[in-house]
Parts: structure tokens; sequence; C-alpha cells
């Protein structure tokens, strides 16, 4: 199968998904309820209209920008996303070459299946945050961090929505698990069917705010929150004086329930962006207009989980890197029509809904 022909994201999709069995299909890119979570973060962003804003000269656009001292060669990054060993035989380390190569943040999974020691030099000069989840003891989760810390990455990223798993999860079976060896987790949890089978080890329901403010003490590297999606948490997330927030419903995966991340972002991007801190975000993201959105409504930076999937199975390190060449052009097409030179200058005049401003 060859990619060269592709033109978006969701060509990759139906590529990768012809090409994977059904229970790695529906682990990846299935979700409770019929998935009804995950379509209405793609849906929902088709129902959010950019304004044209022609004859303005973009000649000199450009889709960098600089992230603690980094420069990267556009707003979005890899977002965190468990076992890459399913999609390609490189696993993790295909990731981090075109992480390398297209100049993009990489965010490692806490389930990733290649050693973070081999990702780093396999990307010596990329941006990477290492994802974890707040583990059963809150002493190893420390001396996890402190280990991670060593290893040379650039922040952390705390998923904070993943104390507890709904039935209806995509998940894995037992003889899949069997098979799944995870290096970077921290001791006794690397082992994927025995670690999933003890609950209380993979999750914990009893952390509060006031953790959060002790992990941020273990570690002298910025941690971003991810997971947030109401005002309310995100106020509580600045309080502790994190260093960004990442506004995300885990792609739907987690219930179906909650709403769309581009609607819950509208409420949450302004005091968010009255404190100064990171603001991310992710859920649905498939255009360079779907990017644009969210910068223009005050996002930093964007990413993407299930076209990082779908690029890895269709082609490698290679199809990423198309992926990302592609959400760059698209990003810049829509930069022009929008009259815009700079990921700076990008605001919410771009967007239909406030068309009157301009
Ligand atoms: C197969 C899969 C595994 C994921 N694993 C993780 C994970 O390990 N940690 C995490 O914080 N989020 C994880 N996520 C959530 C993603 O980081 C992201 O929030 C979500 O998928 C939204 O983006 P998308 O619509 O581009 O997929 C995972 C998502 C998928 C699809």
């Amino acid at each position: 199968m060859s990619d060269k022909t592709f033109t978006s994201l969701k060509q990759y999709e139906e590529a990768a998904k012809e090409k994977l069995d059904d229970l790695t299909n529906s682990y990846f890119y299935k979700g409770p309820n019929s998935s009804a979570g995950l379509k209405r973060n793609e849906e929902a962003l088709q129902k959010v209209f950019l304004c044209p804003n022609i004859c303005v000269d973009v000649s000199k656009r450009s889709t960098q920008i600089t992230l603690l001292g980094k420069e990267l060669s556009m707003p979005v990054g890899i977002g965190p996303c468990a076992l890459h060993s399913l999609t390609n035989k490189d696993g993790e380390l295909a990731t981090a070459r075109a992480a390398e190569y297209s100049k993009v943040l990489y965010v490692v999974s806490q389930y990733s299946t290649q050693p973070l020691r081999d990702i780093r030099k396999t990307a010596p000069n990329t941006l990477i945050f290492m994802q974890i989840n707040m583990l059963s003891e809150e002493f190893i989760t420390r001396s996890y961090i402190e280990g991670i810390e060593r290893e040379g990455v650039n922040g952390f990223v705390l998923t904070l929505d993943h104390n507890s798993f709904s039935p209806d999860r995509p998940t894995l079976n037992e003889e899949f698990r069997s098979t799944v060896y995870l290096p970077n987790m921290p001791e006794g949890f690397c082992d994927y069917a025995k670690a999933a089978n003890s609950v209380n080890k993979w999750t914990n329901d009893s952390y509060t705010w006031e953790s959060v403010k002790r992990i941020m003490t273990y570690t002298t590297l910025p941690i971003i929150v991810k997971g947030i999606l109401s005002p309310k948490n995100a106020r509580e997330a600045i309080k502790t004086g994190v260093a960004g927030i990442w506004v995300s419903n885990h792609g739907g995966r987690n219930s179906s329930d909650y709403p769309a991340t581009i609607d819950a972002f509208r409420s949450i991007a302004p005091i968010v962006k009255a404190s100064g801190i990171l603001l991310f975000a992710d859920g649905g993201i498939r255009t360079g207009g779907d990017i644009l959105k969210f910068l223009a409504l005050g996002a930093k930076m964007v990413f993407i989980a299930k076209p990082v999937i779908s690029a890895l199975v269709v082609n490698g390190s290679e199809g990423l890197n198309s992926v990302f060449s592609l959400l760059k052009s698209d990003l810049e097409t829509n930069m022009a029509m929008c009259g815009y030179n700079s990921i700076d200058e990008v605001d919410q005049n771009c967007l239909w809904d406030n068309r009157s401003n301009i």
C-alpha cells in the first residue's frame, strides 16, 4: 500500500483500518457507546466555521512556533498514545524518528513499548514530554518521576482523567496483553497482562488537587495537566501552579457523555489565557482548519493521537512525516485564506461567529 497519493488524514485512517485485525482496530479506533464521544469531537469541529480575510500579503507566512525555548515546525504535536508496537515493528522508535525529522513535540505515553532512553537517543533534538498517570501509591509515582527526569525529558504531562475505566472502554484481550511489555512503567508494572489485571496498581481514585501540588515538588520540570474539561477544574488546576492545562476528553475513550473538546475549550480558554499558563488541546483534529480553530480560541498547541496511529500503521515513520507535512501545508493554506503570516497573529477574528468584528 502506498501513501504517496494520500491527501488527507482520513485516507490514512481508512487504509490503517484495512490493515489491522479486528481486535487492534477496535482498541485504537473505538470508544464507549458505539464511539459516540469520538464522533462528537470531529462533528463539533465541523460546525465551527472560519471567516476568510483575503487580499492580505501572506507570502511570508510560517507555521513555526517556539515552546520552552525550542523552535517547532508547527503548533501540532504527537499526543500520548499507548502501544505503538501494535502499529509497526519499530514501535515508538519510528514515532521518535518522525518527531525528530518533522520537528514536532512528542509526548511519550507511559504505556509505550520502547525504552525512553532509546526514544531519546533516536530523537536527540526533539522536545520530549513524558506522560504519566497517578500510580496506586504516591511514593511510587515520586521515585518514578525522579527517574524519568534523569532520562533527559523536557517536561511531564500528568493525565488526570484516568481514575477508573468504563467496562465499555476499548481494551485488549488476555492473549494479546501477554505479548506486551511496558518498559517505561516502574518496576512491577511493566508486565501488561499482570498489571492490567491488578486494578489497584494501574488506577488510583483517591488523588486530589493536593496530590497534584505535591507531585509538582518532585520535579524541576514543567508539568501540564491533561484531561481538563470544566472551567471549575481549570481554575483549580491554575491554583496548584501547574505550567499548563491540556483540554481533552481522552478522545471520547473514557465516556460518551462529555462534550466535544472544542465546545469545552470555548469556556475554559478565557480562564487559562488570563492566567498566562500554557494551553493545549486535542480531540478530533484532522485538518489545518481544525488546528486554526483551536489556535483562534487560544490554544498554544494542539495534538493528534489516532492519526499518528494510522500513519504508523500505513507507512511507519515516513507515513507520520507525511501526515505532519499534510497538516502543515493545510494549516498554511488556512492561514493564507484568513490573512495570517504567523501563528502569533492568529486571533478570534478568523472565526465566522466573530465576523462582525472585522
Ligand atoms: C489507542 C489510544 C491510546 C491512548 N493512550 C493514552 C495514554 O497512554 N495516555 C494519555 O494521556 N492519553 C492516551 N490517549 C488519549 C490521547 O492522548 C488523546 O487525548 C485522544 O486520543 C484525542 O485525540 P485524537 O482524536 O487525535 O485521537 C490514547 C488514545 C488512543 C486512541
